[in-house]
């Protein structure tokens, strides 16, 4: 027993010299989480981040026994599926968790929008948070073509002819990411490396900026608790306080996913025919169907202007005013406060709104 402690310190002072574990334990003490009625937004970010986690070992795992080429990718998912030993539960996991994350972040996105968490000093916070959120897309866009099923394909033929449309880089994007005039073998290796390299080591950069960005400020205090008598505000410790609750939310988090994955685990379709014709009422997945069903509703043609490019123009300046609009809005103007927060109504509606419609049409 006195042995099993000596050498505990021991192991602690090794680490205590090497690490200085005392002075990030002390930071994070020092770090303190206001309690107020929507103090439950604050575990979003933990939430996306766990499911991030998840994601990485999931994606590694399938990476052993997945084949990007274009004759074995989609037997190498069924194989994956029927023949490995758990194969079915860790791509489930990888395809449920992806979805998961992303509509956690969209959450996370939206709380700290309407709790005007990107104030001075956070706006880096929001802006390197709106370019994860777009990191997350893309990854889920370049995931979505590797089973190589007839859903897939199409629906990546669509969203590449859509990029396309983007004026000034959308051609070059599209032709680079394509690889070729249609999708072919060069598509699939391209989507394989963005996918499994280069969009995780720009995620992993980023994300590491935004936590730090979130441990130099704090947790931001929203309007109505900021002004309450100082008396009358409470906070709790981060660590060990949030710290142990955040746990206990992960471990539910996990739970949700893991009732998807035993209720509905995933499936694929036939094999991609790049030949034959798109399968009827083909949609993208639901992160993207909003965007889709808004381009559908637009006429061909607009005065002089093809009715696609008018839409993709519209869309970039709505999110260009949505990524904006939070760095006018720092607190000084209450007219810019109310509008900042109208605008987020807005666009929180109308994409609710287009993505169930895109659904249900
Ligand atoms: C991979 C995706 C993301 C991860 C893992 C992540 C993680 C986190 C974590 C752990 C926190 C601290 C706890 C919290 O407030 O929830 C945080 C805070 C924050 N995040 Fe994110 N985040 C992500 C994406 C985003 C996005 C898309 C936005 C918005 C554009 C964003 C904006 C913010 C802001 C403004 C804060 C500060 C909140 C405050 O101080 O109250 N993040 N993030």
């Amino acid at each position: 027993m006195v042995g099993d402690t000596r050498r505990g310190n021991k192991l602690l002072g090794f680490l205590e010299e090497r690490f200085a574990l005392s002075t990030l334990l002390h930071l994070a003490e020092k770090k303190k989480v206001p309690i107020h009625r929507h103090s439950v937004w604050y575990y979003m970010g933990g939430i996306a981040a766990i499911y991030l986690a998840v994601q990485v070992v999931t994606g590694i795992l399938l990476m052993v026994y997945y084949v990007p080429e274009i004759q074995s990718a989609h037997a190498s998912i069924l194989k994956i599926n029927s023949q490995i030993d758990f194969g079915w539960f860790i791509r489930s996991l990888h395809s449920w968790g992806a979805n998961l994350m992303i509509a956690v972040v969209v959450l996370h996105l939206f709380s700290t929008y309407f709790m005007k968490a990107y104030r001075r000093p956070r706006e880096f916070t929001w802006l390197s948070g709106l370019l994860l959120l777009v990191l997350c897309m893309a990854f889920g866009f370049t995931g979505y073509l590797l089973p190589w099923d007839d859903v897939s394909f199409f629906a990546t033929k669509i969203g590449l002819d859509v990029a396309a449309k983007t004026p000034v880089l959308g051609g070059i994007i599209a032709d680079l990411l394509r690889g070729g005039e249609a999708i072919s073998q060069a598509t699939i290796s391209r989507f394989f490396v963005i996918h499994v390299a280069v969009l995780p080591i720009c995620l992993l950069g980023l994300l590491g900026g935004h936590l730090l960005f979130v441990q130099m400020h704090g947790m931001s205090e929203p309007d109505a608790f900021k002004n309450l008598p100082s008396a009358k505000k409470t906070y709790e410790k981060f660590f060990p306080n949030f710290f142990f609750k955040d746990i206990l939310v992960w471990i539910l988090a996990l739970n949700v996913l893991f009732v998807l994955v035993m209720l509905a685990p995933w499936g694929i379709g036939p094999e991609a025919d790049p030949f034959g014709a798109a399968p009827i009422g083909i949609k993208p997945e639901w992160y993207f169907l909003s965007m889709f069903q808004f381009l559908k509703l637009v006429p061909p043609m607009i005065g002089p202007i093809e009715g696609e490019l008018f839409g993709i123009l519209l869309m970039g300046i709505a999110a260009l005013a949505f990524a904006v609009l939070p760095l006018l809005d720092q607190g000084q103007s209450k007219s810019i406060s109310k509008l900042a927060t109208a605008y987020g109504v807005i666009i929180a509606i109308a994409a609710i709104a287009l993505s169930v419609w895109g659904a249900l049409s």
